[in-house]
This record gives structure tokens, sequence and C-alpha cells, in this order.
């Protein structure tokens, strides 16, 4: 158990990472609040935990100023939040093989990925940054991905929102730091959850993103278990692929190198000659 964790809040607990993250933090003794928009699969998760399921829109500010509210005047002084809740649409229009890496989603798409990827863990921090500096110390861990590093092949507002999410992270850890607000960003690679098409709970080790996923996927079991690593080692970046870092230290080394690596993979996943 992290010491000082007494009650967690995770958005999108509902499934898959979110999910994993509330089973682990609750064997570690905390009190914790399922947070989703699927209120359904949130109150199944909370009744294996004695826990509290509640309903939230993430990309709603005012319902997010209201979860954090709640939980404050029913339960107690949040000590962590997970701004877990994600979406990206993948190929669903387009796929690594277009021409055109997911530009040509609908607006409706850039902006719910802009919502809830960013603006969320914005809603959030507004929330809870008052109070927390207020009582002198908290935890705020957004998940954002690795291809807020790097990049996801033929998902270009995916991309995008992921960069911002960790510069916005990023951004909280350096103004925050000293009041003793600790802030971590979460950078997976692929993770067995619906989000990549595999059903929650599933061990499955590969066949994820149409079997395009590089380096292994990891449960959300695992990906959990890093995390509270990550909170307890005091990280600020949590990686739970290790390759990650090295990717991400290459294309430091050489952007223009790195792009050229990424445009070979995108041709070979698109079947294309090398
Ligand atoms: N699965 C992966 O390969 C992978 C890799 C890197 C990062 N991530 C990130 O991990 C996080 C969790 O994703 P996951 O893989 O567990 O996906 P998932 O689809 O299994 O779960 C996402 C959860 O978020 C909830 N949600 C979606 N929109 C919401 C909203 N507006 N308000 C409240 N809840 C909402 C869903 O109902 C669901 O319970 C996301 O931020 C995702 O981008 C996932």
């Amino acid at each position: 158990m992290i010491a000082d964790i007494n009650i967690a809040v995770v958005t999108g607990g509902g499934h898959g990472i979110g999910r994993a993250l509330c089973r682990r933090l609750h064997d570690d003794g905390a009190i914790v609040v399922v947070a989703d928009l699927d209120l359904a699969a949130a109150e199944e998760v909370a009744a294996e935990m004695q826990g509290i399921a509640i309903g939230v829109d993430v990309a709603d500010e005012t319902a997010v100023a209201a979860l954090v509210e709640r939980v404050e005047n029913d339960i107690g002084e949040i000590d962590l939040f997970v701004s877990n809740a994600g979406v990206g649409f993948g190929d669903a229009d387009d796929n690594a093989a277009s021409k055109h890496g997911g530009m040509h989603a609908s607006d409706d798409r850039w902006e719910a990925c802009w919502q809830v990827n960013v603006m969320a863990h914005v809603y959030a921090a507004r929330a809870l940054l008052p109070r927390m500096l207020g009582r002198g110390g908290g935890y705020l861990v957004n998940v954002a991905s690795a291809a807020g590093l790097l990049a996801q092949i033929g998902d270009a507002a995916y991309t995008a929102t992921k960069h911002a999410a960790v510069g916005f992270a990023e951004s909280l850890a350096i103004t925050h730091g000293d009041a003793g607000i600790r802030v971590s960003v979460v950078c997976p690679q692929a993770v067995a959850t619906r989000m990549i098409g595999i059903e929650d709970d599933s061990d499955t080790t590969e066949g994820g993103f149409g079997g395009n996923e590089v380096d292994g996927i990891l449960s959300a079991r695992e990906v959990a278990d890093c995390v509270v690593d990550g909170l307890a080692a005091g990280r600020f970046m949590i990686l739970p692929h290790p390759q990650a870092r090295d990717y991400f230290q290459r294309k430091a080394a050489d952007h223009d190198r790195w792009i050229r690596g990424m445009q070979r993979f995108r041709r070979r996943l698109a079947g294309e000659q090398q």
C-alpha cells in the first residue's frame, strides 16, 4: 500500500486498465470510487470491493467538479485521482494502411479525443488542485499513452491528444511539485482491453490492433501493478513497456532518423514495398 492513499478515484474504472487499477488499489487497502460513463460497469466493479460507483462523463467539466465535490463531502478527502478514461477511434474510418493517417476523422471524433484525452485531465486538476494545495499534498495520475511520446500510426487524433496529455502532466508536475502535489503520467504501449479489440480480463499477449502491436500486449493487471510501483517510487513517467524508453531516447537523439524508421514501419503495416 502506498502509505498516504486512503481514498482513490479512478475514471474509466468500469473496464480495462481503470478496472484493474481499482482492483489493485482496493487490494492495497484504499477506498475506491469507480467513476465511469458506463455506470452499470462501474457498479459491477464497485460491488467486488465495497467501493462506490459514480456515473460521470469526464468530458463535462461540471460533472467532473460534481464528482470531486460529492466524494469529498460524502466519503472524504481524495488522496489519489486517476484520470484514466480515454478514447481512440483507431481505424474505424481509416487505418494504418491509409494515406491519411486518421487526419480525416470527423471533427466530432477529434473533439471527443480532445475532451476525453486532454480536457478531462484539466477539469480534474481544476477541481482538485485548490483542495490538495490547501491540505499540502495529493496525487494526480494521468493515463496517456506511448502514443503521447512516440506516435500511433493511423490515428492522428489519438497521437496529437496523447502528446497534449503528456505536456499537461509535465506542466502540472513542474508547477505544483514544490507544493507537495505528486503527478505521474502513464504511457503504455498495447494493453489487452476493449480499446484494442480484446475482451476485458484477457491474458492475451498478441492480436491487438489487428495484430499490429509491437513488443507484446500487457494485461491490464500488469499495467495496474506497474502504476502502483511507479507511484510508490515517486516516478513521474511510468512506462509499463520498458522498450518505450529506448524508442523515446532514440527519437530525442535523432528525430529525423526516427521519422524515417516510422515511415518504414507504416509501409510494413500497409503491406507496401519497403
Ligand atoms: N489499451 C491500450 O492498448 C492502451 C495503450 C495506451 C494507453 N491506453 C489508455 O489507457 C486508458 C484506459 O484505456 P483502456 O485500454 O482501459 O480502454 P477501455 O476502453 O477498456 O476502458 C476505457 C473506460 O473509459 C470509459 N470512458 C470512456 N469515455 C468516458 C467518458 N467520457 N467519461 C467517463 N468514462 C469514459 C469507458 O466506459 C471505459 O470503461 C485510456 O486513456 C487509453 O487511451 C490504452
